[in-house]
């Protein structure tokens, strides 16, 4: 089969052969081998912070979903769709923290329950 290629908005290109040239995943990976950051000014930086992280990897996947539906990878699709879902919800329940975490404005009150509220979430207790 003669190899084909696609690719997205010029992030990435991925050939039928095997062979992936996908400066897609670069930056994703740049940042998993740097320390992590350590340095915040508070909880408001560090939740603005993983919204920014998670938008950066739900522009990657649907990065990833536009490539398979070029390449016509209906496997693929579905697959995608799982994850573009979870970061839909992941999105939305990070960017209601930070707002919450406006609202409260560094009232330990405030502060108190949401903190409460956080840790007794069930699941990953991952953000
Ligand atoms: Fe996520």
């Amino acid at each position: 089969m003669k190899p084909s290629s696609a690719s997205v908005s010029g992030a990435s290109e991925i050939t039928t052969s095997g062979s992936v040239n996908c400066r897609l995943i670069l930056p994703l990976k740049e940042s998993c081998t740097s320390a992590p950051r350590g340095d915040f000014s508070g909880a408001e930086e560090v939740f603005a912070t993983a919204l920014s992280q998670e938008e950066a990897v739900t522009a990657a996947i649907h990065d990833l979903y536009r490539l398979a539906d070029k390449l016509g990878d209906r496997a693929s699709i579905p697959f995608l769709l799982d994850f573009i879902s979870e970061q839909t919800e992941e999105e939305a329940m990070v960017s209601a923290i930070v707002d919450r975490l406006a609202l409260a404005d560094g009232q330990s009150g405030a502060l108190f329950i949401l903190d409460h509220e956080l840790g007794a979430r069930e699941g990953d207790p991952g953000v």
